[in-house]
């Protein structure tokens, strides 16, 4: 460990905000952070209020909240458009002719539009989303790489008030199925394929082979790899064609503040994953604030968030969030070390990012590549660095604020879930003191706490369970067609609060530190997983009698997949049947579930009940003997027998 992380760690190093950061921030103060903080939870309406107010509404709400929980409802009979405040506000501003996205493929080709054209574009898109009969109410799965025509249909969906279901373009045919499925789809937006690494990911196929035995009776496909790809006539359009016979005029019809938006489908620690549901009105004020709050952006800035739009960090801050305070976004399509280990740099240099925002698993991977692919890059546009998705090390934020921040710009650690719609737990970048590895204090108009299951709130330091207090504008409203779910899963854990699913502990000054999961949920590279999902595929092989899957902890993805796997009897456990189950998960769920590392097992531990006890794996996996209490363990000497088994390693 180098010197200077030893400081960190052992005289809890504090990072002041740079003066001349502060002297510019909006919040420039601790002072006027606890001021805002206060107001906030004095009159928690009051302060949503004037934020909401900043965005355009139709009709005006009669009222601020009606909670009742767990149901909340926000800007009770307000009236807006979300597409028509990311977008035909600020044309009659001077953003008109402004940048609003800012795109590069993979391959280098490149396309910018201003806030004008981007209109335009979402325009003809509602247009010839409506002349095949999309209408409000109506659901859209979208399954596209990260090009502009994301966010055209995003906002297209938007505008119209049909609800849009973005699948991540990494995963599979099987998982789009029960994704369009669930969600009731009439339509999929699709292409040809995207580019990632130098291939094409075959996103047309996997959509054909998704809804083989689908009526679904509409898929849109955008021309972006020129490769061969099947065709249905009558079922199957092209982008271009649609749009060209379409009208580029588009009135935003006014929304009910609670219209549904969005869902997103996210693991929860069953095999099935929940659509998680966000209305418009709330979680277009809560991206709205936050993204102009922590960000601290302004008109001048070019704001990159790295994530892609299948997850919630790309719906929030790539689209909604930057559009509706007019910010000049960069979109990325294809990998960060394509052609080589500096391309995110090479961006960063060639577009002068100022405010750039990634997750800790990129950071490591950056920092194991080596300087000298930063070193040939100039990165002084840069003035601010967010990140998000997983706990950061101390060493890796040593590594982002020295090496890409230049010791200048300070980093905001974003705590937040798909199911919060916007940052939750954040420093305030001309305010807040940092501490590595803490996303620090809550924001303002979240009452954030941890406590014990009785509800009642842990001491300084003491871990415990991390819940919210209060309701917050952009809170997920249910898990689409199974509200129970929804209390069960939130609210059912510890009374009367939300609890998000993470353990954390508050220091002695109030700043939180996230402990990670304390569920069946899986961090890998920031992507969220539920192990029981895994299991499910692993068991659905003909050659698996039985499975288990862990997470273990690993230097760049933060935690890597450890499936045990007894095979059928008959069947021989080796290297084979390794490759073949990796690629089965992969046909299934998506590469991003490959297991890291396969151990078979003629039986593995339960208790006398016949559960499996995922405790006593866990501590296998990441290297360690099995701990705690044994005896409710029915046969012991498979411990040993698992501990002796190598595995079969990626
Ligand atoms: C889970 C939510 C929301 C963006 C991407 C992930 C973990 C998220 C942090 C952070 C420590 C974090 C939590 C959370 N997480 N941000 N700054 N520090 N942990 O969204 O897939 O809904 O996952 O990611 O465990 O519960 P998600």
């Amino acid at each position: 460990m180098s010197e200077m992380i030893e400081s960190v760690l052992h005289e809890k190093r504090v990072f002041e905000p740079a003066k001349e950061f502060a002297q510019r921030a909006r919040i420039k103060s601790m002072t006027e952070y606890e001021a805002l903080y206060k107001r906030a939870e004095e009159d928690l309406e009051g302060f949503w209020g004037d934020v909401a107010r900043e965005l355009h509404w139709f009709e005006p709400w009669s009222q601020v909240l009606e909670w009742n929980l767990p149901d909340s409802r926000w800007f009770v009979g307000g009236k807006t458009n979300i597409s028509y405040n990311c977008l035909d506000r600020h044309l009659i501003t001077e953003r008109r002719n402004k940048a609003a996205l800012i795109w590069e493929g993979e391959p280098g080709d490149q396309r910018i539009l201003t806030y004008q054209q981007l209109h335009r574009e979402v325009c003809l898109f509602a247009n010839a989303l409506e002349s095949l009969g999309v209408k409000k109410g109506d659901r859209v799965a979208i399954y596209l790489p990260l090009i502009p025509e994301a966010a055209i249909a995003m906002l297209a969906c938007a505008r119209i008030g049909a609800p849009h279901s973005i699948v991540f373009g990494g995963f599979s045919a099987e998982a789009l199925r029960d994704r369009v499925d669930d969600a009731g789809a009439k339509v999929v937006i699709t292409a040809d394929g995207g580019w990632r690494r130098g291939k094409v990911v075959p996103l047309k196929d996997n959509t054909d082979k998704a809804l083989e035995n689908s009526e679904i009776s509409h898929v849109i496909v955008v021309k972006r790899c020129e490769n061969d790809i099947a065709w249905r006539n009558g079922r199957d359009h092209w982008w271009h064609e649609l749009v060209a016979d379409a009208s580029a005029k588009h009135e935003a019809p006014a929304h009910d503040a609670e219209h549904p938006l969005f869902m997103l489908y996210t693991s929860g620690t069953t095999g099935k994953p929940k659509g998680i549901l966000h209305t418009t009105g709330g979680y277009m004020v809560g991206t709205y604030f936050t993204t102009r709050m922590v960000f601290d952006l302004r008109e001048e800035d070019t704001f990159w968030c790295t994530a892609d739009v299948g997850w919630i960090t790309g719906h929030s801050y790539i689209v909604y969030g930057p559009l509706a305070n007019g910010a000049a976004c960069v979109m990325y399509e294809g990998a960060p070390n394509y052609p080589e280990p500096d391309r995110f740099w090479d961006l960063c240099e060639k577009y002068e990012v100022s405010v750039f925002y990634t997750a800790p698993t990129a950071i490591r991977a950056f920092h194991r590549w080596g300087d000298q692919w930063v070193d040939k890059h100039d990165l002084s546009s840069l003035r601010l660095l967010g990140t998000v998705g997983e706990p950061i090390n101390p060493e890796a934020w040593m590594w982002y604020h020295n090496k890409i921040g230049g010791g200048r710009c300070p980093i905001v650690d974003t705590w937040w879930q798909t199911e919060t719609g916007a940052i939750m737990i954040s420093p305030l970048p001309g305010a807040t003191p940092t501490k590595p590895g803490s996303a620090t204090r809550p924001l303002p108009g979240i009452i954030a706490d941890v406590v014990k299951k009785d509800g009642t709130s842990c001491a300084a330091n003491e871990g415990g369970f991390l819940v919210i207090k209060q309701p917050w504008p952009s809170m997920l409203r249910t898990i689409y067609r199974d509200h129970d779910r929804f209390i069960k899963t939130y609210f059912g854990e510890i009374q009367g609060f939300y609890f998000a699913g993470d353990g954390a502990r508050r220091d002695e000054d109030g700043y939180f530190w996230i402990m990670g999961r304390v569920d069946d949920v899986i961090n890998v590279a920031g992507h969220r997983l539920s192990t029981m999902e895994v299991e499910s595929a692993l068991v659905a092989h003909e050659n698996v009698a039985e499975a288990a899957v862990v997470g273990r902890p690993d230097e760049v993805t933060g935690q890597a997949i450890v499936a045990f796997v007894t095979p059928m009897s008959g069947v021989a456990a080796g290297e084979e049947l390794g490759v073949e189950l990796r690629k089965h998960v992969t046909d299934q769920i998506g590469a991003l579930a490959r297991p890291a590392q396969i151990r078979f097992a003629d039986a593995l531990p339960k208790t006398r009940s016949g559960k499996i006890m995922r405790r006593l794996l866990r501590d296998i996996a990441s290297g360690s003997t099995a701990k705690g209490d044994l005896t409710t363990l029915e046969d012991a000497s498979i411990l040993e027998k698992l501990a002796q088994e190598r595995g079969d390693e990626e």
